[in-house]
C-alpha cells in the first residue's frame, strides 16, 4: 500500500502531492518516455493515430464543426484499465519500455487513488470505503500525453480549453521547466507553479457527485507559450463504466439538497456535452 500522501492545498479542490510514494527517479522516467514518444518522427508518431471519429490513439481533437476552436495540442490518448480495455496497437512500441513504465505508473497510481478516496471519506466523517466502493471491481484508468508545442499567438489560442476533467481523481505530472495550467478561482486564472517532482491532484467530476458537491471539480485551463514547448501526462481515475455512482446518502438531508443524479458511466455523458461546449455536470443535477 502508497503511504499517505502529505497533502497541500492550493485550492478548494486540488493539490500537489509531494510526499506521494512514487520514487523521483522513476517520474523522471515516466517524463522521460513522454518526451521521447513526442520526439519521434511524425511519421512513427502517425503509426498510433486514432480514427477519426475516436477519441483513443495520437491525434488532435475531434473535429465537429467548422467553426470548432481547436486546441494547441498533440496528444496520445491511452486506454489503461480494465485490462481487457486496453489497445496496444495505439500504445508506442517505441520508446521500448514505453508500455512497462505506464503499466507500472498506473499501478501506483490506482493505489494513491485509494488512499485518497479513503481520506476523503475520513475527512467527510464517513465509512472510509464508501467512495471507493462506488469505484466498482474494475475502476478505468486513462492517459492522456499533451505536447503544447510553441504558439505564435499565445493571446489567440489555449492550449486546452477551459472545463472541468470527467473522472473522480486526475494526476498530472507537469512538465518540469514550463508552465501552462491555470486554474479558476473566485473569477480569476491562478497559474500552478512548477514543481518537480510533485503530482498534481484534481477532484473530478464524478468525486464531486459522490460527495453531493462537497468536494468541487474545478474548471482549468492550459495556456500556450510563444517560446517553449510543454509536456505533460494526465490520467483519469474514474469508476467502473457499469458501475451506477450517486450522491453518498449521508450528504443529503432536509437542509442540504441532494445535488445529483444517479449515473453510470459519465465519461460518455462528459464526451457529449463537453463537445457542445456545455458543462458536463450540468447534465446529471436533480
Ligand atoms: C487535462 C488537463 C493539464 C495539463 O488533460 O485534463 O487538465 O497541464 N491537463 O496538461
Ligand atoms: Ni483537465
Amino acid at each position: 500500500m502508497a503511504s499517505c500522501p502529505i497533502l497541500s492545498c492550493s485550492a478548494p479542490a486540488n493539490m500537489t502531492a509531494i510526499n506521494h510514494g512514487i520514487t523521483s527517479s522513476f517520474l523522471d522516467k515516466v517524463h522521460e518516455v513522454t518526451k521521447q514518444f513526442f520526439s519521434l518522427p511524425m511519421e512513427e508518431k502517425r503509426k498510433y493515430s486514432r480514427e477519426a471519429s475516436k477519441i483513443e490513439g495520437y491525434g488532435n481533437d475531434i473535429i465537429f464543426s467548422d467553426h470548432q476552436i481547436l486546441d494547441w495540442t498533440d496528444r496520445l490518448y491511452l486506454m489503461v484499465n480494465p485490462e481487457d480495455q486496453r489497445k496496444f496497437t495505439f500504445w508506442p512500441k517505441n520508446p521500448t519500455d514505453f508500455r512497462d513504465i505506464l503499466l507500472k505508473y498506473a499501478m501506483e497510481l490506482s493505489l494513491i487513488t485509494e488512499v485518497i478516496l479513503k481520506a476523503m471519506a475520513k475527512l467527510l466523517n464517513l465509512e472510509d470505503t464508501c467512495f471507493l466502493e462506488q469505484m466498482g471491481e474494475q475502476p478505468t484508468m486513462i492517459a492522456r500525453f499533451n505536447l503544447y508545442p510553441p504558439c505564435p499567438r499565445p493571446d489567440l489560442v489555449l492550449g486546452l480549453k477551459p472545463h472541468a476533467d470527467g473522472s473522480a481523481i486526475t494526476f498530472v505530472l507537469q512538465d518540469k521547466e514550463v508552465e501552462g495550467l491555470q486554474f479558476l478561482k473566485d473569477n480569476q486564472w491562478i497559474r500552478v507553479p512548477v514543481i518537480p517532482q510533485a503530482l498534481l491532484i484534481n477532484i473530478g467530476d464524478q468525486a464531486e457527485i459522490m460527495s453531493n458537491g462537497i468536494f468541487k471539480s474545478p474548471v482549468h485551463r492550459v495556456v500556450t507559450n510563444s517560446e517553449r514547448e510543454r509536456i505533460s501526462l494526465a490520467v483519469f481515475s474514474s469508476p467502473d463504466s457499469d458501475k451506477e455512482i450517486e450522491p453518498i446518502g449521508r450528504l443529503f438531508n432536509d437542509s442540504r439538497p441532494r445535488l445529483y443524479k444517479k449515473v453510470k458511466n459519465y465519461v460518455d455523458t462528459y464526451f457529449q456535452y463537453y463537445q457542445q461546449g456545455k458543462r458536463p455536470i450540468d447534465a446529471v443535477r436533480y
